[in-house]
């Protein structure tokens, strides 16, 4: 069992870890060399218990798009639920309780998840390539939300029982969204699913996306499952680009190439979109960014600004193949989750915040390709005008390029003084990620972009 990890100068924080190293296991974490401790947040600021301010280049996980706690998000939320309202003098409301939306209604509708729903389908269908979006299939992680959906497309013909998924893709950890994670040699898998090729070779620095795409070796990996399986391949589930993969952003041309293949065959195609949606490539849905129409959008992360919340949303045929109960859980639809989806979908109402990110978003790119002056950085990727990218390390001087990352991500917590920046363990053993917040201003992603170059180039003395 490792020990917990113990900073310096960070009393109530170490107590922290040290309690919970006793009485959690460290499975439920995955491995960040910081292990920050966060007692408060506003906007892309964390604060350590000791008063430290880290700007959270992670939004959690991709999921506070909007930023950490914005006001008026949390006075939509508490509006949502009916929080402070009372109801008609008339009506006796026993003592000790509240009169509110109800916080769990399971199997029954409340007003609020007709308006989650409605609001979002609208919202989904006026973007372009939301053609196919008629129905929402509410879930609590993303996990459960990809589960969903292939269950669903599954059950549309159980004849097409095969699914095809992107070669080191992330879905979750969970059941058939695991299987569709990851390769071939991951143990347990799943016999029903074959993997492709994704193009990680050609995604260099930022994004390629408009670069032209030859697509002929992908269509022959494709043909060959077909000539194969023949019709019983009835599902194709991909990432807009590889997240928990190591941050691959792809030409569209692939993306591209493979919904072509789904439609001349007839096959369900998937888009996982739990970690793209919601601005992080740059438009609303990564869907949008890559010219692209599909079957089933998945949701989740930013879906909910910190609410655990996702869903499938697409066809309504392929949701209506599955009976009654099929697709319900304790959790599903639940109001308290379906309150933070309108609150989000008000916030990207009211302000265009896309438009509003497309400068910080320049900033932070020229930032992160300025670490490239340090030998050990070997690649930034991203989305273009997006707020997600990856820095990718290299072996240098002796030390392998996942001890650059852990060095990268320890030095920028350390930060200087007062600030430090929270950034999590590398993916894929060498990949940091970067994804604050979209609302971070110009002002901020200059500050901590300058701070990152100052961490980093303190490594290389
Ligand atoms: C693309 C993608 N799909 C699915 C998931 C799984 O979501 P969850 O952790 O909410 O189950 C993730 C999580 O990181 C993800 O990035």
């Amino acid at each position: 069992m490792p020990l917990p990890i113990e900073h310096a100068r960070e009393p109530d924080s170490n107590a922290g870890r040290a309690e919970l190293a006793r009485v959690e296991p460290y499975s439920l974490r995955t491995f960040t060399p910081t292990q920050a401790v966060l007692s408060q947040s506003a906007g892309v600021y964390h604060w350590t218990p000791e008063g430290r301010r880290l700007y959270d280049f992670t939004s959690g996980v991709l999921v506070a798009n909007l930023g950490h706690n914005p006001t008026k998000w949390l006075s939509a939320y508490s509006r949502y639920m009916g929080w402070g309202e009372s109801l008609p003098a008339s009506t006796a409301v026993p003592p000790g309780f509240t009169a509110a939306v109800p916080m769990t209604a399971y199997n029954a509708i409340t007003p609020v998840e007709v308006g989650a729903t409605t609001r979002l389908l609208k919202f989904m269908q006026a973007a372009p390539g939301g053609g196919r979006i008629e129905q929402v299939m509410w879930a609590a992680s993303g996990s459960e939300a990809i589960q969903k959906a292939l269950w669903a497309s599954l059950a549309l013909d159980r004849t097409r029982p095969m699914i095809i998924a992107t070669r080191f893709g992330f879905h979750g950890k969970k059941g058939l969204a695991n299987a569709v994670t990851g390769s071939e040699t991951d143990s347990e898998r799943d016999p029903r699913v074959r993997f492709i090729s994704f193009p990680m070779a050609e995604c260099r620095d930022v994004t390629m996306r408009e670069e032209p795409f030859d697509f002929t070796p992908y269509q022959k990996e494709l043909d060959a499952l077909l000539h194969q399986f023949g019709a019983k391949i009835g599902t194709l589930i991909t990432e807009p680009y590889l997240g928990g993969g190591g941050s691959y952003h792809p030409p569209k041309g692939y993306l591209q190439g493979l919904q072509r293949f789904c439609r001349a065959n007839d096959i369900v195609f998937i888009l996982d979109e739990v970690q793209s949606n919601f601005g992080r490539t740059g438009a609303m849905f990564a869907f949008e960014t890559y010219g692209l129409e599909p079957d089933v959008v998945v949701l989740g992360k930013g879906l909910g600004n910190g609410m655990p919340v996702a869903a499938a949303v697409g066809r309504a045929d392929i949701f209506g193949a599955l009976g009654y109960g099929e697709g319900s859980d304790t959790w599903s639809a639940n109001p308290l989750c379906c309150a933070a989806v309108l609150a989000t979908l008000d916030e990207f109402a009211a302000r265009d915040v896309i438009a509003g990110m497309k400068p910080s978003s320049a900033i932070i790119e020229r930032g992160l390709l300025a670490l490239k002056e340090l030998p050990f950085i070997a690649q930034v990727r991203g989305e273009q005008g997006g707020m997600v990218w990856g820095v990718e390390t290299r072996d240098h001087a002796g030390r392998t390029a996942g001890d650059w990352a852990n060095a990268l991500v320890l030095s920028c917590y350390q930060g200087e003084g007062a600030d430090g920046i929270h950034l999590l363990g590398p993916l894929a053993k060498k990949v940091v990620r970067v994804s604050p917040p979209l609302v971070i201003t110009n002002d901020e992603a200059t500050a901590s972009l300058a701070l990152m170059l100052r961490c980093a180039r303190r490594l290389n003395t």
